[in-house]
């Protein structure tokens, strides 16, 4: 299969989306920070042309069409074209359990189905474009340090990849398999719990105190927030009907492990998601001892120490991994 391939990573929420101002439109009820996980990334090849229907295949398993309808309508809209695509996208990191390849996995789609038709697109408009299909992917078209505010169709940047790079995000991969509740489902859900309006109020204070704080790099400061924004959101979750619990024993030994660290003065901040695995922002000199704690409490677990990223990357398919090229503003 020709055509073009392009590369994105995932984006962490650091101060987290959890619910939907619009369902249909797929927008975001409340204001998110993220930061882009190097090393981690979708790898999606596309190729465009006069098919019957639109195929998409992730780690080899074909993807229900209803998925995707929506982002690939808006491709064929910006671009002015009725060709349909086939792609082709893998994760060389666990899918669907937490680590945000939702958001990596439609980043890298819209952007190698934008570059195969060879328009300009600018980056705003593939945010906007890769929102339809999950919000938090509107964020990780960017690179470095990105926000999705509530209400908003696309993203930002807030700083690049390299304005911070003592940061880094320590992955704890508690395990391999698939959640058992989407994102998608998990937000609707949790909606309807009387906690819900609690937590939009209180993440409309914690968003603009974590922005502040990243920009004055106040990593115990943007850490106790982020994890204020964590636990307010799955207390959203727990609260629901019927409860959704999306952590396992392991979760929790390592959270109890991130409170001992802290305890002794090393600033390891824990944060997750819709799923089991432990994400723990730090800085580059405390990687090693917060890697060698977590091991010891939690035996068996896979850690991958992760920098700030950068935006997607693309090349055409039959070109060399080292031919990898940065995605420019309206490429
Ligand atoms: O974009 P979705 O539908 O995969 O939802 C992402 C939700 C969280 O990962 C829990 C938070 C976030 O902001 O990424």
């Amino acid at each position: 299969m020709s055509g073009i391939i392009c590369r994105a990573s995932p984006s962490l929420a650091v101060i987290k989306y959890w619910g939907k101002q619009d369902r249909d439109l797929n927008i975001p009820a409340t204001s998110s920070l993220a930061v882009t996980l190097d090393g981690l990334f979708t790898e999606t090849k596309v190729k465009s042309g006069n098919f019957t229907e639109d195929r998409i295949t992730v780690n080899g398993v074909r993807q229900q069409p209803e998925r995707y309808a929506g982002v690939f309508a808006c491709l064929r809209s910006l671009l002015g074209s009725e060709n349909r695509f086939e792609a082709e996208s893998s994760n060389n990191f666990p899918t669907s359990a937490g680590l945000a390849s939702s958001s990596s996995g439609f980043a890298a789609l819209v952007c190698a189905c934008a570059l195969t038709a060879g328009r300009k697109i600018s980056v705003k408009q593939l945010s906007e474009t890769a929102r339809i299909g999950s919000a938090s992917a509107a964020r990780a078209v960017y690179g470095g340090f990105t926000a999705l505010e509530a209400g908003a169709c696309f993203a930002e940047t807030i700083a690049a990849a390299d304005f911070w790079p003592e940061l880094r995000v320590v992955v704890a991969v508690t395990e391999e398999a698939q959640k058992a509740l989407s994102s998608r489902d998990g937000m609707l859900r949790s909606s309807a719990s009387p906690y819900y309006p609690a937590w939009l109020d209180s993440s409309k204070d914690i968003f603009p105190r974590a922005v502040a704080a990243l920009k004055h790099k106040d990593l115990p400061e943007l850490g106790r927030l982020c994890r204020l924004s964590t636990y307010r959101m799955h207390a959203a979750a727990l609260s629901a009907d019927p409860p959704i619990l999306y952590w396992t024993p392991r979760t929790l030994a390592l959270i109890q492990e991130c409170g001992r660290m802290r305890r002794k003065g090393i600033g390891a901040w824990e944060t997750m998601d819709a799923g089991p695995q432990v994400k723990i922002l730090c800085l580059s000199d405390d990687t090693a001892v917060i890697s060698n704690a977590l091991r010891r409490s939690c035996p068996g677990i896979r850690i991958i120490v992760s920098r700030p990223g950068g935006g997607p990357q693309w090349r055409y398919a039959g070109e060399n991994e080292d031919e990898m090229r940065p995605l420019r503003e309206a490429e």
